[in-house]
Protein backbone atom coordinates (compact mmCIF):
# COMPACT_ATOMS: atom_id res chain seq x y z
CA UNK A 1 0.00 0.00 0.00
CA UNK A 2 1.46 3.21 -0.62
CA UNK A 3 2.17 5.88 1.97
CA UNK A 4 -1.15 8.67 1.94
CA UNK A 5 0.11 11.42 -0.26
CA UNK A 6 -1.32 14.89 0.14
CA UNK A 7 -0.93 17.96 -1.97
CA UNK A 8 0.44 21.27 -0.08
CA UNK A 9 -1.25 24.27 -1.55
CA UNK A 10 -0.23 27.58 -0.10
CA UNK A 11 -2.93 29.89 -1.15
CA UNK A 12 -2.42 33.44 -2.29
CA UNK A 13 -0.39 32.99 -5.33
CA UNK A 14 -1.20 34.78 -8.80
CA UNK A 15 -1.67 32.30 -11.63
CA UNK A 16 0.54 33.60 -15.19
CA UNK A 17 1.66 32.31 -18.35
CA UNK A 18 0.03 29.60 -20.28
CA UNK A 19 -0.73 26.05 -19.78
CA UNK A 20 -1.41 23.33 -22.15
CA UNK A 21 -5.25 20.89 -21.62
CA UNK A 22 -4.86 17.35 -22.12
CA UNK A 23 -6.94 14.90 -23.93
CA UNK A 24 -10.47 14.21 -22.62
CA UNK A 25 -10.42 11.48 -20.35
CA UNK A 26 -14.35 10.86 -21.08
CA UNK A 27 -13.28 10.58 -24.32
CA UNK A 28 -10.34 8.37 -24.27
CA UNK A 29 -12.49 5.91 -22.07
CA UNK A 30 -15.01 4.84 -24.75
CA UNK A 31 -12.30 5.23 -27.64
CA UNK A 32 -10.21 2.57 -25.89
CA UNK A 33 -13.16 0.37 -25.13
CA UNK A 34 -14.20 0.80 -28.57
CA UNK A 35 -10.24 -0.66 -30.42
CA UNK A 36 -11.38 -3.98 -29.19
CA UNK A 37 -13.78 -3.91 -31.82
CA UNK A 38 -11.20 -3.51 -34.74
CA UNK A 39 -9.31 -6.55 -36.85
CA UNK A 40 -6.23 -4.79 -36.47
CA UNK A 41 -4.01 -1.90 -35.14
CA UNK A 42 -5.63 1.62 -33.99
CA UNK A 43 -3.63 4.58 -32.77
CA UNK A 44 -4.66 6.83 -30.09
CA UNK A 45 -3.10 10.37 -29.77
CA UNK A 46 -4.08 12.61 -27.12
CA UNK A 47 -4.42 9.93 -24.61
CA UNK A 48 -3.88 11.84 -21.11
CA UNK A 49 -1.71 10.02 -18.54
CA UNK A 50 -4.82 9.20 -15.82
CA UNK A 51 -5.35 6.57 -13.68
CA UNK A 52 -8.75 5.76 -15.50
CA UNK A 53 -6.61 5.18 -18.71
CA UNK A 54 -4.55 2.91 -17.15
CA UNK A 55 -7.23 1.14 -16.27
CA UNK A 56 -8.49 0.79 -18.84
CA UNK A 57 -5.03 -0.22 -20.82
CA UNK A 58 -5.01 -2.87 -18.28
CA UNK A 59 -8.44 -4.02 -19.14
CA UNK A 60 -7.87 -4.60 -22.60
CA UNK A 61 -4.50 -6.59 -22.65
CA UNK A 62 -6.40 -8.83 -20.04
CA UNK A 63 -8.84 -9.44 -23.28
CA UNK A 64 -5.84 -9.62 -25.15
CA UNK A 65 -5.12 -6.54 -26.85
CA UNK A 66 -1.15 -5.91 -27.51
CA UNK A 67 -0.54 -2.14 -26.20
CA UNK A 68 2.23 0.19 -26.81
CA UNK A 69 2.82 3.25 -25.00
CA UNK A 70 4.72 6.43 -26.28
CA UNK A 71 3.91 9.65 -24.61
CA UNK A 72 0.18 10.37 -24.39
CA UNK A 73 0.05 7.82 -27.99
CA UNK A 74 -1.34 4.39 -27.28
CA UNK A 75 -0.97 2.13 -30.08
CA UNK A 76 -3.50 -0.66 -29.80
CA UNK A 77 -3.59 -4.07 -31.43
CA UNK A 78 -6.88 -5.81 -30.75
CA UNK A 79 -6.77 -8.99 -33.61
CA UNK A 80 -6.39 -11.59 -30.78
CA UNK A 81 -8.83 -11.16 -28.09
CA UNK A 82 -8.86 -14.08 -26.06
CA UNK A 83 -11.76 -13.89 -23.32
CA UNK A 84 -14.98 -11.90 -22.51
CA UNK A 85 -14.69 -12.31 -18.68
CA UNK A 86 -13.22 -8.97 -16.85
CA UNK A 87 -11.93 -9.91 -13.32
CA UNK A 88 -13.69 -8.00 -10.07
CA UNK A 89 -10.90 -6.63 -9.08
CA UNK A 90 -10.24 -4.60 -13.09
CA UNK A 91 -14.23 -3.84 -12.81
CA UNK A 92 -13.63 -2.53 -9.17
CA UNK A 93 -10.50 -0.04 -10.67
CA UNK A 94 -12.71 2.48 -12.40
CA UNK A 95 -15.95 3.33 -12.60
CA UNK A 96 -16.79 3.56 -15.92
CA UNK A 97 -15.39 -0.05 -16.78
CA UNK A 98 -19.43 -0.42 -18.14
CA UNK A 99 -18.43 0.38 -21.22
CA UNK A 100 -16.54 -2.11 -22.21
CA UNK A 101 -19.58 -4.49 -22.21
CA UNK A 102 -20.71 -2.86 -25.71
CA UNK A 103 -17.34 -3.72 -26.85
CA UNK A 104 -17.12 -6.86 -25.70
CA UNK A 105 -20.21 -8.25 -26.36
CA UNK A 106 -20.25 -6.92 -29.69
CA UNK A 107 -16.54 -8.37 -30.54
CA UNK A 108 -17.12 -11.50 -28.76
CA UNK A 109 -21.04 -12.13 -28.26
CA UNK A 110 -20.69 -13.01 -24.57
CA UNK A 111 -19.52 -10.98 -21.72
CA UNK A 112 -18.85 -11.31 -18.10
CA UNK A 113 -18.22 -9.04 -15.87
CA UNK A 114 -18.99 -7.21 -12.15
CA UNK A 115 -21.62 -4.31 -11.75
CA UNK A 116 -19.62 -1.32 -11.42
CA UNK A 117 -19.21 -0.50 -7.81
CA UNK A 118 -21.20 2.51 -6.64
CA UNK A 119 -19.35 5.80 -6.24
CA UNK A 120 -18.87 9.17 -4.74
CA UNK A 121 -21.95 10.50 -6.92
CA UNK A 122 -24.46 8.32 -5.20
CA UNK A 123 -25.26 5.06 -7.21
CA UNK A 124 -24.42 4.39 -10.85
CA UNK A 125 -27.10 2.63 -12.03
CA UNK A 126 -27.08 1.08 -15.18
CA UNK A 127 -30.42 -0.26 -16.23
CA UNK A 128 -30.39 1.89 -19.20
CA UNK A 129 -27.79 -0.04 -20.54
CA UNK A 130 -29.17 -3.23 -19.44
CA UNK A 131 -32.69 -2.29 -21.32
CA UNK A 132 -30.89 -1.11 -24.22
CA UNK A 133 -29.07 -4.36 -24.92
CA UNK A 134 -31.46 -6.52 -23.75
CA UNK A 135 -33.36 -5.00 -26.80
CA UNK A 136 -30.57 -5.68 -29.40
CA UNK A 137 -30.59 -10.01 -27.97
CA UNK A 138 -28.32 -9.83 -25.37
CA UNK A 139 -29.25 -12.24 -22.61
CA UNK A 140 -28.17 -10.57 -19.03
CA UNK A 141 -28.40 -12.91 -16.03
CA UNK A 142 -27.76 -10.50 -12.99
CA UNK A 143 -26.46 -12.74 -9.88
CA UNK A 144 -24.21 -11.64 -6.63
CA UNK A 145 -23.46 -8.64 -8.47
CA UNK A 146 -22.09 -10.10 -11.89
CA UNK A 147 -23.47 -9.52 -15.33
CA UNK A 148 -23.52 -12.60 -17.27
CA UNK A 149 -24.25 -11.80 -21.00
CA UNK A 150 -24.24 -14.30 -24.10
CA UNK A 151 -26.11 -13.72 -27.72
CA UNK A 152 -28.11 -16.39 -29.40
CA UNK A 153 -26.88 -15.97 -32.57
CA UNK A 154 -25.76 -11.87 -32.79
CA UNK A 155 -26.88 -8.57 -31.48
CA UNK A 156 -29.64 -7.27 -33.79
CA UNK A 157 -30.31 -3.52 -34.69
CA UNK A 158 -32.95 -2.28 -32.61
CA UNK A 159 -34.64 0.98 -31.84
CA UNK A 160 -33.78 2.33 -28.71
CA UNK A 161 -35.52 5.42 -27.00
CA UNK A 162 -33.72 6.67 -24.12
CA UNK A 163 -35.71 7.83 -21.18
CA UNK A 164 -32.62 9.98 -20.39
CA UNK A 165 -29.92 10.86 -22.46
CA UNK A 166 -27.41 8.61 -20.42
CA UNK A 167 -23.91 9.35 -21.53
CA UNK A 168 -22.48 6.08 -21.13
CA UNK A 169 -26.06 4.22 -21.97
CA UNK A 170 -25.47 6.12 -25.82
CA UNK A 171 -22.09 4.57 -25.89
CA UNK A 172 -22.39 1.30 -24.84
CA UNK A 173 -25.34 0.78 -27.61
CA UNK A 174 -23.38 2.75 -30.31
CA UNK A 175 -20.27 -0.19 -29.47
CA UNK A 176 -22.66 -3.01 -29.12
CA UNK A 177 -24.44 -1.36 -32.84
CA UNK A 178 -21.56 -0.93 -34.90
CA UNK A 179 -21.23 -4.13 -35.64
CA UNK A 180 -24.61 -5.84 -34.92
CA UNK A 181 -27.30 -6.97 -37.65
CA UNK A 182 -29.49 -4.48 -39.35
CA UNK A 183 -29.63 -0.55 -37.80
CA UNK A 184 -30.22 0.75 -34.50
CA UNK A 185 -31.62 4.12 -33.92
CA UNK A 186 -31.05 5.74 -30.78
CA UNK A 187 -33.65 8.39 -29.81
CA UNK A 188 -33.24 10.68 -26.59
CA UNK A 189 -29.31 9.70 -27.23
CA UNK A 190 -26.33 12.05 -25.12
CA UNK A 191 -24.92 14.90 -27.28
CA UNK A 192 -21.96 15.35 -25.35
CA UNK A 193 -18.55 16.06 -27.77
CA UNK A 194 -17.41 12.43 -26.10
CA UNK A 195 -20.06 10.62 -27.91
CA UNK A 196 -18.81 13.15 -31.76
CA UNK A 197 -15.69 11.86 -30.78
CA UNK A 198 -16.53 8.30 -30.33
CA UNK A 199 -18.38 8.39 -33.80
CA UNK A 200 -15.59 9.99 -35.09
CA UNK A 201 -13.33 6.84 -34.04
CA UNK A 202 -15.97 4.42 -35.14
CA UNK A 203 -16.31 5.99 -38.48
CA UNK A 204 -12.72 6.44 -39.48
CA UNK A 205 -12.85 2.41 -38.70
CA UNK A 206 -15.57 1.56 -41.07
CA UNK A 207 -18.38 2.28 -38.96
CA UNK A 208 -21.81 3.55 -40.11
CA UNK A 209 -22.79 5.75 -37.54
CA UNK A 210 -24.66 9.47 -38.33
CA UNK A 211 -26.40 12.11 -36.49
CA UNK A 212 -24.02 11.64 -33.46
CA UNK A 213 -24.46 15.10 -31.45
CA UNK A 214 -27.93 15.29 -31.79
CA UNK A 215 -30.73 13.43 -30.13
CA UNK A 216 -30.87 10.94 -32.81
CA UNK A 217 -28.15 8.53 -33.63
CA UNK A 218 -28.45 6.16 -36.11
CA UNK A 219 -26.09 3.08 -36.56
CA UNK A 220 -26.24 0.96 -39.46
CA UNK A 221 -24.13 -2.49 -38.75
CA UNK A 222 -21.37 -3.24 -40.57
CA UNK A 223 -19.41 -6.79 -41.04
CA UNK A 224 -15.85 -5.99 -39.58
CA UNK A 225 -13.61 -2.32 -38.29
CA UNK A 226 -10.39 -2.40 -39.26
CA UNK A 227 -7.96 0.05 -37.16
CA UNK A 228 -7.41 3.45 -37.63
CA UNK A 229 -4.98 6.95 -36.31
CA UNK A 230 -6.98 8.99 -34.25
CA UNK A 231 -6.83 11.77 -31.51
CA UNK A 232 -8.64 12.58 -28.41
CA UNK A 233 -10.28 15.56 -28.47
CA UNK A 234 -9.61 18.18 -25.49
CA UNK A 235 -10.92 17.74 -22.00
CA UNK A 236 -13.16 20.66 -21.89
CA UNK A 237 -13.69 19.76 -17.70
CA UNK A 238 -10.34 20.13 -17.16
CA UNK A 239 -10.17 23.56 -19.13
CA UNK A 240 -13.12 25.01 -16.91
CA UNK A 241 -10.98 23.79 -13.82
CA UNK A 242 -8.44 26.23 -14.89
CA UNK A 243 -10.26 28.85 -16.10
CA UNK A 244 -11.83 28.54 -12.55
CA UNK A 245 -7.85 28.45 -11.13
CA UNK A 246 -7.43 31.73 -12.74
CA UNK A 247 -10.79 33.35 -11.60
CA UNK A 248 -10.58 32.51 -7.95
CA UNK A 249 -7.25 33.83 -7.43
CA UNK A 250 -7.91 36.93 -9.70
CA UNK A 251 -5.78 35.76 -12.80
CA UNK A 252 -4.58 36.39 -16.26
CA UNK A 253 -4.27 32.51 -17.71
CA UNK A 254 -3.54 31.71 -21.03
CA UNK A 255 -5.25 27.59 -22.33
CA UNK A 256 -4.15 26.34 -25.12
CA UNK A 257 -5.25 23.05 -27.10
CA UNK A 258 -8.38 23.26 -25.86
CA UNK A 259 -11.86 23.39 -28.21
CA UNK A 260 -13.56 25.87 -27.18
CA UNK A 261 -17.02 25.10 -28.91
CA UNK A 262 -16.92 22.94 -26.04
CA UNK A 263 -17.07 25.10 -23.78
CA UNK A 264 -20.21 27.40 -24.98
CA UNK A 265 -21.94 27.04 -21.35
CA UNK A 266 -19.38 28.09 -18.96
CA UNK A 267 -17.77 31.26 -20.62
CA UNK A 268 -20.80 33.20 -20.00
CA UNK A 269 -20.66 31.65 -16.52
CA UNK A 270 -17.30 33.26 -16.23
CA UNK A 271 -18.28 36.74 -18.09
CA UNK A 272 -21.11 37.05 -15.53
CA UNK A 273 -18.59 36.70 -12.58
CA UNK A 274 -17.00 39.79 -14.19
CA UNK A 275 -14.04 37.41 -15.92
CA UNK A 276 -13.01 38.87 -19.82
CA UNK A 277 -12.17 35.90 -21.83
CA UNK A 278 -10.89 35.86 -25.58
CA UNK A 279 -9.67 33.05 -27.23
CA UNK A 280 -8.46 32.84 -30.61
CA UNK A 281 -8.53 28.92 -32.45
CA UNK A 282 -7.61 26.59 -30.16
CA UNK A 283 -5.99 29.17 -27.59
CA UNK A 284 -8.29 31.17 -24.57
CA UNK A 285 -6.87 33.83 -22.07
CA UNK A 286 -9.28 34.94 -19.11
CA UNK A 287 -8.24 37.69 -17.14
CA UNK A 288 -10.25 38.13 -14.10
CA UNK A 289 -11.23 40.73 -11.40
CA UNK A 290 -9.79 40.96 -8.03
CA UNK A 291 -13.54 40.64 -6.79
CA UNK A 292 -15.85 37.84 -8.80
CA UNK A 293 -19.40 38.55 -9.33
CA UNK A 294 -21.84 36.33 -8.30
CA UNK A 295 -23.41 34.11 -10.09
CA UNK A 296 -27.16 34.07 -10.76
CA UNK A 297 -27.56 30.61 -11.10
CA UNK A 298 -25.88 27.71 -12.36
CA UNK A 299 -28.00 24.44 -13.11
CA UNK A 300 -26.29 21.33 -14.59
CA UNK A 301 -27.73 19.82 -17.39
CA UNK A 302 -27.22 16.92 -19.59
CA UNK A 303 -24.88 18.78 -22.68
CA UNK A 304 -25.25 21.47 -23.95
CA UNK A 305 -26.52 22.28 -21.19
CA UNK A 306 -23.87 23.33 -18.24
CA UNK A 307 -21.42 20.37 -17.50
CA UNK A 308 -22.26 18.56 -13.63
CA UNK A 309 -18.46 18.00 -13.92
CA UNK A 310 -17.92 21.54 -13.88
CA UNK A 311 -20.25 22.62 -11.02
CA UNK A 312 -17.70 21.61 -8.36
CA UNK A 313 -14.90 23.55 -8.90
CA UNK A 314 -17.33 26.54 -10.14
CA UNK A 315 -18.82 26.32 -6.51
CA UNK A 316 -15.52 27.06 -5.22
CA UNK A 317 -14.71 29.65 -7.12
CA UNK A 318 -18.40 31.54 -6.11
CA UNK A 319 -17.48 30.94 -2.52
CA UNK A 320 -15.13 34.33 -2.43
CA UNK A 321 -17.54 35.84 -4.92
CA UNK A 322 -19.08 39.60 -3.77
CA UNK A 323 -22.75 37.65 -3.40
CA UNK A 324 -25.11 34.58 -3.22
CA UNK A 325 -24.67 32.08 -5.99
CA UNK A 326 -27.04 29.82 -6.51
CA UNK A 327 -26.30 25.97 -7.98
CA UNK A 328 -28.86 22.60 -8.90
CA UNK A 329 -27.35 19.65 -9.80
CA UNK A 330 -29.94 18.21 -11.99
CA UNK A 331 -27.90 14.79 -13.45
CA UNK A 332 -26.77 13.36 -10.28
CA UNK A 333 -27.95 12.64 -6.31
CA UNK A 334 -24.94 13.53 -4.70
CA UNK A 335 -22.70 15.79 -6.18
CA UNK A 336 -21.88 18.61 -3.13
CA UNK A 337 -19.72 15.90 -1.00
CA UNK A 338 -17.22 19.27 -1.37
CA UNK A 339 -19.35 21.56 -0.06
CA UNK A 340 -18.57 20.14 3.22
CA UNK A 341 -15.03 20.48 2.99
CA UNK A 342 -15.19 24.31 1.51
CA UNK A 343 -17.40 24.90 4.73
CA UNK A 344 -14.01 23.43 6.63
CA UNK A 345 -12.19 26.03 5.12
CA UNK A 346 -14.67 29.68 5.81
CA UNK A 347 -16.46 29.33 2.63
CA UNK A 348 -20.65 29.52 3.56
CA UNK A 349 -23.06 27.20 1.80
CA UNK A 350 -26.34 25.60 2.51
CA UNK A 351 -27.31 22.34 0.38
CA UNK A 352 -31.23 21.76 0.08
CA UNK A 353 -31.45 18.66 -2.01
CA UNK A 354 -30.44 19.42 -5.54
CA UNK A 355 -30.02 22.99 -4.90
CA UNK A 356 -26.95 24.74 -3.34
CA UNK A 357 -26.37 28.30 -1.98
CA UNK A 358 -23.17 29.76 -2.02
CA UNK A 359 -23.16 33.42 -0.17
CA UNK A 360 -19.51 34.75 -0.87
CA UNK A 361 -17.34 35.26 1.92
CA UNK A 362 -14.35 37.99 2.10
CA UNK A 363 -11.49 35.17 2.53
CA UNK A 364 -11.20 31.24 2.98
CA UNK A 365 -8.60 29.59 5.23
CA UNK A 366 -6.10 26.96 4.70
CA UNK A 367 -7.46 23.35 6.51
CA UNK A 368 -7.10 19.81 6.25
CA UNK A 369 -9.50 18.79 3.64
CA UNK A 370 -10.54 15.41 1.88
CA UNK A 371 -11.22 14.60 -1.99
CA UNK A 372 -14.67 13.64 -1.26
CA UNK A 373 -14.70 12.35 -5.53
CA UNK A 374 -12.86 13.60 -8.42
CA UNK A 375 -14.11 17.05 -9.36
CA UNK A 376 -15.20 17.58 -5.64
CA UNK A 377 -11.04 16.78 -5.06
CA UNK A 378 -10.19 19.44 -7.62
CA UNK A 379 -12.60 21.91 -6.24
CA UNK A 380 -10.39 21.82 -3.02
CA UNK A 381 -7.50 22.58 -4.95
CA UNK A 382 -8.96 25.67 -6.64
CA UNK A 383 -10.33 26.88 -3.47
CA UNK A 384 -6.92 25.88 -2.03
CA UNK A 385 -5.07 28.37 -4.41
CA UNK A 386 -6.73 31.24 -3.08
CA UNK A 387 -7.17 30.52 0.79
CA UNK A 388 -5.03 31.68 3.14
CA UNK A 389 -2.39 29.98 4.64
CA UNK A 390 -1.79 26.42 3.18
CA UNK A 391 -4.47 23.60 2.68
CA UNK A 392 -3.31 20.26 3.20
CA UNK A 393 -5.55 17.62 0.63
CA UNK A 394 -5.76 13.78 1.23
CA UNK A 395 -7.80 11.53 -1.08
CA UNK A 396 -5.63 12.18 -4.23
CA UNK A 397 -6.21 9.08 -6.19
CA UNK A 398 -9.86 10.81 -6.55
CA UNK A 399 -7.78 13.77 -8.15
CA UNK A 400 -5.24 11.44 -10.28
CA UNK A 401 -8.58 9.78 -12.05
CA UNK A 402 -8.97 12.75 -14.17
CA UNK A 403 -5.98 15.30 -13.97
CA UNK A 404 -2.41 14.83 -15.23
CA UNK A 405 -0.49 16.07 -12.49
CA UNK A 406 -2.18 18.66 -11.11
CA UNK A 407 0.27 19.58 -8.92
CA UNK A 408 3.05 19.60 -12.24
CA UNK A 409 0.15 21.72 -13.95
CA UNK A 410 -0.38 24.69 -11.38
CA UNK A 411 3.18 24.83 -10.47
CA UNK A 412 4.13 26.08 -14.22
CA UNK A 413 1.89 28.69 -13.96
CA UNK A 414 2.92 29.60 -10.56
CA UNK A 415 0.93 28.32 -8.17
CA UNK A 416 2.89 26.63 -4.96
CA UNK A 417 1.68 22.98 -4.70
CA UNK A 418 3.35 20.01 -4.30
CA UNK A 419 3.05 16.07 -3.38
CA UNK A 420 3.85 14.44 -0.39
C1 LIG B 1 -20.45 10.28 -17.83
O1 LIG B 1 -20.85 9.43 -16.77
C2 LIG B 1 -19.12 10.85 -17.39
N1 LIG B 1 -18.16 9.76 -17.22
C3 LIG B 1 -19.30 11.62 -16.09
O2 LIG B 1 -18.05 12.21 -15.76
C4 LIG B 1 -20.31 12.73 -16.31
O3 LIG B 1 -20.54 13.40 -15.08
C5 LIG B 1 -21.63 12.13 -16.83
O4 LIG B 1 -21.37 11.36 -18.03
C6 LIG B 1 -22.66 13.19 -17.16
O5 LIG B 1 -22.14 14.06 -18.10
C7 LIG B 1 -17.58 9.23 -18.32
O6 LIG B 1 -17.86 9.63 -19.43
C8 LIG B 1 -16.57 8.16 -18.08
P1 LIG B 1 -24.79 9.25 -17.35
P2 LIG B 1 -22.11 8.42 -16.98
O7 LIG B 1 -25.01 7.85 -17.75
O8 LIG B 1 -22.08 7.88 -18.35
C9 LIG B 1 -28.27 8.17 -14.34
C10 LIG B 1 -16.28 12.79 -14.38
O9 LIG B 1 -16.21 13.49 -13.36
N2 LIG B 1 -28.29 6.88 -15.02
O10 LIG B 1 -25.06 10.35 -18.34
O11 LIG B 1 -22.13 7.49 -15.84
C11 LIG B 1 -27.02 8.33 -13.48
O12 LIG B 1 -27.23 7.73 -12.20
C12 LIG B 1 -17.41 11.80 -14.54
O13 LIG B 1 -15.47 12.84 -15.35
C13 LIG B 1 -29.31 5.98 -14.75
O14 LIG B 1 -30.20 6.25 -13.94
O15 LIG B 1 -23.30 9.46 -16.84
C14 LIG B 1 -26.84 9.81 -13.38
O16 LIG B 1 -27.67 10.31 -12.35
C15 LIG B 1 -18.32 11.81 -13.33
N3 LIG B 1 -29.32 4.76 -15.35
C16 LIG B 1 -27.35 10.31 -14.73
O17 LIG B 1 -28.16 9.25 -15.28
C17 LIG B 1 -28.37 4.41 -16.27
O18 LIG B 1 -28.43 3.29 -16.82
C18 LIG B 1 -26.25 10.66 -15.70
O19 LIG B 1 -25.58 9.48 -15.98
C19 LIG B 1 -27.33 5.33 -16.55
C20 LIG B 1 -27.32 6.56 -15.92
Amino acid sequence: MFAVSKLIIEGGHKLEGEISVHGAKNSALPVLAATMLCQGQSVIHNCPGLSDVEASVRILRHLGCKIQRDGSTLAVDSRNIVTCDIPDELMREMRSSIVFLGAIVSRMGCARLSFPGGCELGPRPIDLHLKALRQMGLLIDEQHGYLDCKVKSHLKGAHIALSFPSVGATENIMLAAVLAKGTTVITNAAREPEIIDLANYLNACGGKITGAGGGVVTIDGVAQLHGTEHTVIPDRIAATTFLTAAAITGSKLGLKDIDVGHLSQVIPMFEEAGCIVRWEGARMEIASPRKLHPIKIVRTMPYPGFPTDAQAPVMAMATLASGTSVFVENIFESRYKHAGELLRMGANIKVEGKVAVVEGVQNLYGAQVEAPDLRGGAALVVAGLAAEGATQLTGLHHIDRGYESMEHSLTSIGAKVRRI
